[in-house]
């Protein structure tokens, strides 16, 4: 009887123990058969109610039972511990051999990248670089250049106030404060910082209350400033074709205008034969054949007045130009808000 009950026992539990697939559940069959109200255990218990001469033969197999169940749990208790850190392991793993994330590679925006252009043509020619504040004094803006208190360019609709004028009595001051509404502001610092001869460019941004296909509130102005004795109109000449041709190719075709900035005389804005219908006459070049690039001219007396440079011992020429408009005939884009809108099908193309 009891030899039957007990290959059963043996049996039962091989069987569910073949179940068994992790160490939660194995600690359950291990009570269920061991524990305190184990099957085992209670039959070890109930040995005193059998007959006296079944009981060595049933004690002695169930405690065979009871090792063999012992060793078999902590077999497979190590079978699962091996398993668990197995499964563990390769869940933390990494398969160096997978093919990495694609992530697509920027680029410099197409102002920065004519901008930078640019700078790097003057610097082969020896200018140096020069940074100025965005937020300027009307006496760097205005009033050192030489433009005096009641010209157009200091109108609202041009200049951007921060301090507007009518909000500390109705008179424009010196000490008034504007957003820059172009780089020029630059030669004046960089002259009262340093003595002739000298020669700098000054890249940045500035600020106009405009806004339309060829106008945004914010542009880019590269300024550049070159004086010392005996520098002439031909330097000025000589120094801005060779400019245009290294930007725009050494054939295009490069003309001086005479025209009129308060702080040069002469002054001159430079065109180029439009690139758009190659100076035959276009919608962009209205019909003319040349474009406007940039300005121009040679540095005012008045203007070298404000820094205190010596006006019988020096003379300069200095230039500013609009680098969105640059990079608008170098790519042929026909509306400036592009360059803001961020939109990566546009930018995605330089
Ligand atoms: N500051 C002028 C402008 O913004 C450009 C310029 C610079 C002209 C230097 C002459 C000399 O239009």
């Amino acid at each position: 009887m009891m030899s039957i009950d007990i290959s059963n026992l043996k049996d039962g539990f091989l069987k569910e123990a073949s179940q068994v697939k992790s160490t939660r559940e194995l600690n359950k069959l291990k009570a269920k058969f061991l524990g305190k109200k184990g099957i085992v255990t209670e039959g070890l218990k109930g040995l005193s109610r059998l007959p006296k001469e079944e009981r060595p033969a049933a004690g002695k197999a169930l405690n065979e039972l009871k090792r063999f169940i012992e060793s078999e749990v902590k077999n497979l208790q190590k079978q699962l511990e091996a398993e668990e850190a197995k499964r563990k392991l390769s869940s933390e793993s990494v398969d160096i051999t997978l093919p990495g994330r694609f992530i697509p590679p920027g680029n410099l925006h197409p102002v920065t990248q004519v901008m930078e252009e640019i700078v790097d043509i003057f610097v082969t020619m020896g200018f140096g670089v020069e940074e100025g504040p965005e937020v300027e004094l009307d006496y760097y803006n205005f009033e050192a250049l030489n433009i005096p208190k009641d010209h157009p360019a200091r109108e609202m609709q041009d200049t951007f106030y921060v301090n507007p004028p009518g909000t500390g009595g109705d008179t424009v001051r010196e000490s008034d404060i504007v957003l820059r509404t172009h780089t020029s502001p630059v030669q004046i610092r960089g002259m009262k910082k340093r003595r002739p001869p000298l020669r700098f460019i000054a890249p940045g941004k500035v600020y106009r209350c405009d806004a339309d296909v060829s106008h945004t509130p914010m542009f880019h102005q590269i300024e550049g400033l070159m004086v010392g004795e005996d520098i002439t109109f031909s330097h000025l000449k000589g120094v801005l074709e060779l400019f245009v041709h290294r930007l725009f190719g050494p054939g295009t075709p490069v003309r001086f205008r005479p025209s009129y900035f308060p702080f040069t005389e002469p002054s001159t804005e430079v065109d180029i034969g439009c690139i758009l219908c190659g100076a035959r006459g276009c919608r962009v070049c209205k019909g003319t054949g040349w474009l406007e690039v940039l300005g121009a001219g040679m540095v005012h007396p008045r203007v070298f007045e404000a820094v205190g440079y010596d006006t019988e011992r020096y003379t300069g020429f200095a230039f500013g130009m609009g680098v969105e408009r640059l990079t608008m005939l170098k790519y042929k884009i026909d509306d400036i808000r592009l360059f803001f809108e961020n939109d990566l099908r546009f930018l995605r193309q330089f």
